[in-house]
């Protein structure tokens, strides 16, 4: 028998290379090995877009395309939206009614997402119990794996302490204790050098045509000591070079001897890499251009896995209700 992994995803906005190389990459070499459940998070997203929620229902169907032209292969993997999953809720509140708030108030990711928020306000009810519907998420399913981004340790160590929680009440072992996967691919900053993220607006997303692309690699700082085309640059310090370590490390060795002998100018170098990059995106977007042609056959798929998981969330509760001597 596979083991079962389970993924997700916020919809809230357009995907970008951070999640193909940190997340989506990932997930398609898993669902070789795994019965893999992949989601998108709609209920994590509106705790983040509560003014705004209309940006996630258009998020849903072009982040899943560009799951699918990633290569997510629904024969594989179970793709499903978190809300039509109703179970993934009522598991929340049991877990919410034993998580102490001190689990919560000192989970760093609270801490952290609260002074970063800016353009909204993340003190609600809702977001301190984040972590709550993340372990719903993950242990609805019984999932023993989950693929993240080291990020989302903090959330994974809390699923494990309710799940165990749970299982120390009701004295019975309902719940697995999951184990991250997590993913190798080096950290991929974004165009600033700070982390990659819609709203720093540094990303380079999986749907930008090449000229977009272009734009925005010219626009990364290189070398700041390299003011002349003669000066050798330190690559160590480069983004580009960084971002040539990702897409392109077989060049890499190379470029590195180019830059520190001073044989190879910035521009040049930035406009190679635009024209790589350009290049391994294309199939994919010609995929994804094909697939939202028709999105009934996205929304085919999305029905497909949200009857596949609503089979596995909806026993997974009735155990749990069973345990806790919840059922009549
Ligand atoms: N919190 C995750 C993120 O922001 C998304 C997510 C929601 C998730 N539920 C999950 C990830 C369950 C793994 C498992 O990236
Ligand atoms: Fe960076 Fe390339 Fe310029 Fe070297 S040549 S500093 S790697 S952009």
């Amino acid at each position: 028998m596979k083991k079962r992994v389970l993924s997700g995803m916020r919809p809230t906005g357009k995907l970008h290379l951070g999640h193909l190389v940190g997340a989506l990459e990932n997930w398609v070499k898993l669902q070789e090995d795994y019965d893999a459940f992949f989601m998108a998070a709609d209920w994590h997203a509106l705790m983040g877009e509560y003014e705004n929620p209309s940006v996630i229902s258009e998020s849903i169907i072009d982040n899943v395309a560009d799951w699918l032209a990633a290569g997510i292969d629904p024969s594989k993997s179970v793709i499903f939206i978190q809300s039509q999953v109703p179970e993934h809720l009522e598991l929340h509140m049991i877990f919410s009614c034993f998580t102490p708030l001190g689990w919560l108030e000192r989970c760093p990711t609270y801490k952290e997402q609260l002074k970063e928020a800016n353009t909204r306000d993340l003190h609600t009810y809702g977001f301190l119990g984040y972590p709550v519907l993340q372990a719903a998420d993950i242990l609805i399913y019984k999932a023993e794996k989950v693929p993240v981004g080291e990020d989302q340790l903090p959330h994974l160590e809390l699923t494990r302490e309710i799940a165990r929680r749970f299982n120390g009440f009701y004295k019975q072992e309902v719940f697995p204790d999951p184990g991250a996967i997590l993913t190798k691919t080096p950290r991929l900053l974004g165009l600033d050098g700070r982390k990659m993220s819609k709203s720093y607006g540094n990303t380079i997303n999986l749907s930008d045509p090449e000229e977009v692309i272009r734009k925005k690699i010219s626009s990364m700082v290189t070398d700041p000591k390299r003011i002349k085309v003669s000066d050798p640059g330190q690559p160590g310090i480069c983004n580009v070079f960084s971002y040539y370590s990702v897409f392109a490390a077989g060049e890499k060795e190379e470029l590195y001897k180019a830059c520190s002998n001073a044989q190879l100018g910035c521009v040049e170098c930035k406009n190679k890499f635009a024209c790589l990059l350009a290049e391994k995106l294309m199939p994919f977007r010609k995929e994804k251009e094909e697939l939202l042609k028709d999105k009934s056959r996205i929304i085919k798929i999305l029905e497909e896995g949200k009857e596949k998981a609503s089979l596995i969330a909806a026993k997974t509760l009735q155990e749990a209700r069973l345990a806790m001597k919840m059922s009549l």
